[in-house]
């Protein structure tokens, strides 16, 4: 793995170690995005094959608290709990991670560490929880960081906790902004980078800052195919590097859509990537298909309604059955009559899970949380 930031940071890690061992805590509270421009297939170290951009949600975050106690031994030692209750699977895979990341902070040796967390949106929603847990995650360790070793600019905060958050699950990295943030390097674009996600600012008030996400659940189970091994796939895939290009395309001009207030642009691309994502998971060796008659039903629904009414409504998939129905604020009131009256009949049990952009991870006052 390497990278410009990989160096500085490993640099740093050895250059400083604590001088003093104290028992540490930190919280905070980070939310799941969604992708407008998605990001699929990587390379070695967690790197996108192409850019991409989403926002990040309000409601639907994960809450972590995290203790370090200083130990005599070597090594970390980790208790992690998910809900109030042991959670093995989870467990392991933030062990995994927490040894990757040990070359950036070599100081995490000598404690034992206490992760308890929980997530405000159901387990089986359908809501991807590990871009919400993993960016929870690395904000707490970056923060354990900065009270025991250095002081960092927001920014400098932001991009570490960014770039750790990649190595844990790549969509992550964009979580730890809020509203809209690319991640991957943009032609054109000299401070965006594949190594960590940022902010994208775009002007206030316009459609585009105040999105909804209406989560329609078609299906609340477990994915079939996990994201990891949809990104393998990518590398044998006989479209690779015609999706590559498309995605660097689709990126570039829903970022002149969103200067130029261009909302037919926005819904051309933000239906032509999610549709395109599953059209490469179905053309993939084996191919596989995640899409369920009832997903169907409702995109042709919201086209129908769009036609009709022509008003500002959109849709996106993620690696799922689940439709995330995305408009702005101001036709709230009739879309939430329209998801009601024409769309619950396809959810699983009529749910759903009435969402929005949000404005980023917040830190947790853990004096108040204990
Ligand atoms: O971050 P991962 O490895 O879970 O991959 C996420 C992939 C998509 O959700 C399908 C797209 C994206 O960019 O979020």
């Amino acid at each position: 793995m390497s990278g410009k930031l990989h160096d500085k940071y490993t640099r740093e890690a050895v250059a400083k170690l604590p001088s003093r061992k104290e028992t540490i805590s930190t919280g905070w509270r980070s939310p799941s995005n969604i992708a407008i421009v998605k990001y699929w297939g990587k390379s070695e170290g967690q790197i996108p094959r192409n850019p991409s951009l989403s926002f990040s949600l309000k409601e639907a975050v994960t809450e972590m608290l995290l203790t370090a106690l200083p130990h005599s031994g070597d090594g970390f030692s980790l208790e992690y709990s998910f809900e109030g209750k042991e959670n093995e699977a989870f467990g392991m895979r933030i062990r995994k991670y927490l040894s990757n990341i040990l070359p950036y902070f070599p100081f995490l040796n000598g404690f034992s560490l206490d992760i308890q967390s929980h997530n405000t949106f159901p387990h089986s929603s359908g809501i991807a929880s590990s871009a919400s847990s993993m960016s929870a995650l690395a904000l707490c360790i970056c923060s354990l960081e900065e009270m025991m070793l250095r002081r960092r600019t927001d920014e400098e905060f932001y991009t570490k906790a960014s770039f750790m958050a990649r190595l844990g699950s790549g969509s992550a990295s964009r979580s730890v902004f809020g509203g809209f943030a690319s991640w991957g390097f943009i032609e054109g674009k000299d401070d965006t980078s594949d190594e960590f996600a940022s902010a994208l600012e775009i002007k206030k008030d316009t459609v585009f800052s105040d999105l909804n996400d209406a989560v329609l659940i078609v299906n609340p189970g477990q994915k079939k195919v996990s994201s990891s091994q949809g990104h393998s796939l990518m590398d044998s895939h006989p479209f690779a590097v015609g999706r590559y290009k498309q995605a660097g395309k689709n990126l570039s001009e829903v970022l002149q859509a969103l200067e130029n207030g261009d909302v037919e642009t926005f819904i051309r691309i933000t239906e032509n990537e999610a549709l395109s994502l599953h059209g490469l998971m179905m053309s993939s060796d084996p191919g596989f298909i995640l899409l369920e008659p009832s997903t169907i039903e409702i995109i042709s629904r919201i086209r129908k309604y769009r036609e009709e009414t022509g008003s500002f409504i959109t849709f996106t998939i993620d690696a799922g059955p689940n439709v995330h129905l995305i408009y702005p604020g101001e036709v709230r009131e009739a879309v939430q009559i329209f998801i009601r009256d024409e769309l619950l009949e396809f959810c699983h049990d009529g749910k759903w899970i009435d969402d929005r952009m949000g404005g980023g991870p917040e830190e947790l006052n853990i004096k108040d949380k204990k």
